[in-house]
């Protein structure tokens, strides 16, 4: 979603648009904007492209709306709920005095709306974005009554008693009617920079919405309420207490804003993998320790009666499905098998009622994982799909579905959403084992919290590729790269080849380690690039000192090795030509950790023999045909 706010002496209106449209990269599928003018809030919001406001903004020109001064805008992803006019932000208060734009969940909503209900008021939409609003206008009416304080910092001050009482991840953007010249912020877990002009400040997610107007920026912190003025930028905690935001100059060019400053969206969506592996945690435990599908369409019964999963996809989607298998079968103690979707429906598999078939699809609309969605249905099984995309035809035609929060995937291969699917696959699969009572609630609730902490492990291992990036550089002229694994690092070594084949268009195979000696390692030669995934010497050993053996075994035939270790592991640091640490995940979880160096270096050695990583030749984004 995109975010925008304004506050200065000039017309609101066509900024925001105007910022709107430099967030649209970020993919939206409805759009609103509230701006105050004359002691009201004005508001238009639609469905759709930004088109769609405009004409609904050109037709009711005249009233107004395009003079004020004081503004909010938003570009809405649907996840949950559709994309439709009634849903499009921004959400007003009753009163029509509080207009509240958001991106993120609340995830206490629920029990905010029954008490804000039991009080009298009335829900006009399904969002949690709503109850923000009627909250910001309630404490704003206690505050005004109770006098003391006034102007601007009664708006900062409103949206501080608001936020104290939120669950989740959210930046909120709030106007009031009786606050003109304000608009205030609050960010936890979600971006949000200010823009400071002359005379006049923004609010946005990314720097790219108002580059056109300047090009001093401040990041907000954790937990920070923002209140921007024409005159002014002020921060606090939630608390009230001042607090200081990180001021920095924007040295790239409006050109270069619609990748958010990269320079290309693969890099930037790497960059965004932990924010993407968080949201699509956030909200997915039940008060009772539950997990919580988007749509299901099945019984908890039916999901006992499971006897057999299949996982079906293609591409990346399908190597989640491999590391799934592992989890599924580790944690539910069913049979689980994975299967590429194109030969699927072609090998007549023995599917029946208690079969769960799982399709994983980034785009929700890949051929031939339909067509093997149609097959599983055909013979009765249950299909439960794991999308990235609201409303595509996959979810839509499967009796369950889990979105992945990975926000919009650009770049044609997939980065974000892979591992976004991991982390709904590792969901799924406690879920079943829950429901299925071979985990107990806080068993899962245990690996939940693991899962939990993973995106801070990434952030740290993000910041530290440079060594990386170098190393690409300099395998961009070798002849083969070869990738080794076992357990779920098996398939962490295919997708780091096939990042390699799409980006780089050079020769790459992953192996099982194990399987070398059967064959493949006779293509090892002097020199050779091997890359090793390790597993943790933690939890499962065993595993970890076979694949060290196998890193003897290449490098003992000449092999220059390039081996992924968790950090702390120095045995394997003397087989090691080159070692890149990664923090400590359990070993079910650890690809969401060691599948980043290996995409930072496919798009690297991409970079350095000059192809263009976001299109790479003969590929597409959404393959819809068979
Ligand atoms: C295409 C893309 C791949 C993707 C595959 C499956 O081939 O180039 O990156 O993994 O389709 O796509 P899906 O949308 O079904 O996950």
């Amino acid at each position: 979603c995109g975010i925008v706010g304004y506050v200065g002496n000039r017309p609101a209106l066509s900024i925001v648009i105007d910022g709107l449209r430099r967030l649209e990269y970020r993919g939206y599928d409805s759009a609103g904007v509230a701006i105050i003018d004359s002691e009201l809030v004005k508001t238009e919001k639609k469905a759709g492209k930004l088109a769609n406001l405009e004409k609904a903004l050109a037709e009711r020109s005249g009233d107004g709306i395009e003079a004020g001064t004081t503004g909010i805008g938003h570009t809405r992803w649907a996840t949950h709920g559709g994309p439709t006019d009634r849903n499009a932000h921004p959400h007003m208060s009753a009163d029509g005095r509080v207009a509240v734009i958001h991106n993120g969940i609340i995830e206490n909503f629920a029990r905010l709306r029954a008490e804000l209900e039991a009080t009298g008021v009335e829900f006009l939409s399904d969002t949690d974005t709503e109850c923000a609003a009627h909250l910001l206008a309630a404490e704003m009416r206690a505050l005004r009554e109770a006098g003391g304080v006034d102007g601007p910092a009664l708006l900062a001050e409103g949206m501080r008693l608001v936020v104290r009482r939120l669950e989740g991840a959210f930046t909120l953007l709030a106007v009031d009617v009786d606050v003109p010249d304000a608009v205030v912020a609050a960010r936890r877990n979600s971006p949000l920079v200010v823009g400071r002009g002359n005379g006049e400040n923004f609010l946005a997610s990314d720097v790219s919405a108002f580059i056109e107007h300047t090009r001093e920026a401040i990041e907000l912190g954790q937990d920070q309420v923002v209140l921007i003025t024409p005159a002014g930028i002020e921060i606090t905690d939630f608390d009230g207490a001042p607090a200081i935001g990180k001021e920095f100059h924007i040295d790239w060019d409006a050109s270069a804003a619609e990748k958010g400053g990269y320079d290309y969206f693969m890099l930037k969506e790497i960059a965004e993998q932990p924010q993407a592996i968080a949201d699509t945690l956030l909200g997915r435990l039940s008060e009772r320790g539950e997990i919580i599908l988007d749509e299901v369409r099945l019984t908890d019964q039916d999901l006992r009666d499971v006897d057999k999963v299949f996982i079906v996809a293609c591409g990346t989607s399908f190597h989640a499905g491999m590391i799934a298998k592992y989890a599924i079968e580790h944690w539910v103690r069913i049979p689980c098998e994975v299967e590429l979707a194109s030969e699927f429906r072609y090998r007549d598999p023995i599917l029946d009622r208690s079969t769960l078939v799982i399709v994983i699809s980034q785009s929700g609309e890949t051929m031939d994982t339909l067509m093997a969605l149609r097959h599983a249905k055909e013979q009765k099984a249950r299909v439960l799909a794991i999308c990235n995309t609201n409303g595509s035809t996959i979810p839509r035609e499967s009796d369950a579905v889990l979105y992945t929060h990975g926000g919009p995937e650009i770049a044609v291969a997939s980065t974000k959403a892979f591992l976004t699917q991991l982390a709904a696959c590792y969901l799924i699969g406690l879920h079943l084992a829950q429901i299925r009572g071979v985990m107990y609630a806080d068993e899962v609730a245990a690996v939940v919290e693991k899962l939990r902490q993973t995106p801070d492990g990434m952030r740290t291992l993000l910041d530290r590729m440079e060594e990386v990036r170098e190393l690409a550089r300099d395998l961009r002229t070798a002849s083969t790269i070869l990738f080794i694994g076992r357990h779920v690092g098996f398939p962490v070594a295919l997708e780091g080849a096939l990042k390699l084949k799409e980006l780089a268009y050079m020769h790459a195979e992953g192996f099982a380690a194990g399987e070398l000696k059967h064959g493949p390692i006779a293509l090892i030669d002097e020199g050779t690039p091997v890359v090793c995934v390790v597993p943790s010497p933690a939890g499962r050993g065993v595993i970890r000192d076979k694949v060290v053996s196998n890193i003897q075994e290449v490098r003992a035939r000449g092999a220059r090795t390039i081996v992924i270790a968790e950090e702390g592991d120095e045995d394997v640091r003397a087989f090691a030509d080159h070692l890149i640490p990664v923090p400590h995940t359990p070993t079910l979880l650890a690809p969401l950790m060691t599948t980043i160096p290996l995409q930072i270096l496919a798009c690297e050695i991409a970079t350095a023999r000059g192809n263009d990583v976001d299109q790479p030749r003969n590929l597409a984004k959404s393959v819809t045909v068979e």
